[in-house]
């Protein structure tokens, strides 16, 4: 898509930022809230994004474990519980906090600029 995404029928803005790579704008601070948390879409990869206080994680929006999308789920403190079987994920690290989950999913280290909120898809943590 040479520099360019779709999202929501619109066009997501790329910034290339030297020392921190390609960022990509998944949504803005407030499409977010604490009570519930936000799906972006990248090239057909969604990606949920959460707020916890003051601060924002991003993680892959599909569960490791089967069909459930996290940005569905429930956020308390710095876990996610999956709607689908209720596996638990820690938003900081994506390693998985409460059974049927296993399998680490990927966290990105969000970037807030100008209002939106940003990541460098090609290097999650
Ligand atoms: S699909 Fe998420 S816990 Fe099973």
């Amino acid at each position: 898509m040479d520099g360019t995404a779709v999202w929501e029928g619109s066009e997501l803005e790329i910034v290339a930022v030297p020392t921190e790579g390609v960022l990509t704008r998944l949504c803005e601070v407030s499409d977010v809230s604490e009570d519930l948390p936000f799906r972006a879409e990248v090239d057909t990869v969604g990606y949920a994004v959460f707020q916890v206080g003051e601060l924002y994680f991003v993680t892959a929006d599909l569960c490791s474990h089967g069909p459930g999308y996290l940005s569905e789920g429930y956020a308390e403190g710095c876990e996610v519980e999956c709607p689908f079987h209720q596996g638990r994920f820690d938003l900081r690290t994506g390693v998985p906090t409460s059974p049927p989950c296993e399998v680490p999913i990927s966290v990105w280290t969000p970037v807030v600029r100008d209002g939106g909120i940003y990541i460098d898809i090609a290097n999650p943590n």
